[in-house]
């Protein structure tokens, strides 16, 4: 994480406001928020908002807060998403909803959010409060496009990416652009940052999608193959369904169906994946949005921080949990 260096203090200002912000009288609140805060994660989000602010000019506490206040949605969407996803284990420990159930998690969720909205409102920026309320409407959106394409081997590579964007790649694009309007830079440098951060964040989660497959688990903190499981088909089945015979098809069919995938079928999906060199390829369309967020970043001077910004889409790339 030698790349957030710059903007460690900052981002150890995002904690403590974190923890500030969850103070409440109803004691569970604080309890579970400290088990949230504890277990970490990687603050990519907050640390975008605040390297496009860096570089957007900006030297004001305000970014402080708005990084602070993303953080908190990105921890709600979670929340709820690893009710949808059933999964047990999130930043290697049990996840809320596996230790205090989901009706707990599910407010807990709720919580956040309008504490977030809460949390900017304490500005009058209407402008960025709007741009929050318009990335998490389309994350949520996202989500739900998403379960309406569970299970469907028919999902089309367009209708695949229309859901990344959605569900966190408006959520990045949303962090950069808040930089640069803190900063007041030119419209058109505002935009770039904006595509920057909404790139970046579609090669995040094209890296999360092969992590899934490719990670050990223990070093990823959550579950690996729960995508496919969960009839969750990213790029690399995609991928897979375009190119193989119907081998696959029935195989990704009979897991879909069943909710189960043992050993053997893990087996035997790995191979048709290294067969038809689909993980590569997966990788090389997430590299290609890594490019093209660069690219958004000479609209700007060549300086420190930029170089700083230069350098997430690769670390995006080459993360392992
Ligand atoms: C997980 O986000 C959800 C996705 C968009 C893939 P992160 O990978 O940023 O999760 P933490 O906050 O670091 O745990
Ligand atoms: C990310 O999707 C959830 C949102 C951004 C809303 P995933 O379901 O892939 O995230 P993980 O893998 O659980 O972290
Ligand atoms: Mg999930
Ligand atoms: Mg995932």
């Amino acid at each position: 994480m030698q790349i957030f260096e710059p903007i460690r203090e900052d981002l150890e200002t995002v904690e403590r406001e974190f923890a500030r912000h969850i103070e409440s009288r109803i004691e569970l609140i604080p309890e579970i928020g400290r088990y949230i805060l504890r277990s970490g994660g990687k603050r990519v989000r907050p640390a975008l908002l605040l390297m496009a602010s860096r570089l957007s000019g900006y030297r004001g506490n305000r970014a402080v807060l708005y990084a602070s206040v993303v953080e908190f949605i990105h921890t709600a969407t979670l929340l709820h998403d690893d009710i949808i996803d059933d999964a047990d284990l999130r930043r290697g420990r049990l996840t809320v909803h596996s230790r205090w159930g989901n009706d707990v998690s599910v407010l807990l969720g709720d919580y956040l959010y309008i504490t977030s909205m809460a949390l900017a409102l304490t500005e009058d920026s209407l402008d960025i409060l709007r741009l929050l309320c318009d990335v998490t409407v389309r994350m949520i959106e996202g989500e739900l496009y998403q379960l309406t394409k569970t299970g469907d081997v028919n999902i089309r590579e367009e209708e695949h990416f229309e859901i990344i964007r959605r569900k966190t790649a408006y959520l990045f694009g949303g962090c950069a652009q808040i930089g640069a309007l803190l900063g007041g830079v030119t419209r058109e440098q505002e935009q770039a940052l904006r595509e920057y951060g909404f790139n970046l964040g579609i090669a995040f989660q094209l890296t999360d999608d092969l992590l899934d497959y490719t990670a050990d688990e223990t070093v990823l903190g959550k579950p690996v193959g729960g995508d496919l499981r969960e009839g969750k088909l990213t790029l690399p089945i995609i991928y897979l369904l375009q190119r193989s015979d119907g081998r696959a098809s029935d195989l990704v069919r009979q897991v879909v169906r069943e909710r189960l995938v043992t050993p053997d079928t893990w087996r035997e999906i790995a191979g048709l994946l290294a067969e038809y060199d689909v993980l590569d390829s997966a990788y090389t369309k997430a590299a290609e949005y890594a490019g093209l967020a660069k690219t958004c970043l000479q609209a700007f001077p060549p300086t420190r921080e930029r170089d700083a910004l230069m350098a997430l889409p690769d670390y995006v790339l080459a993360r392992e949990r």
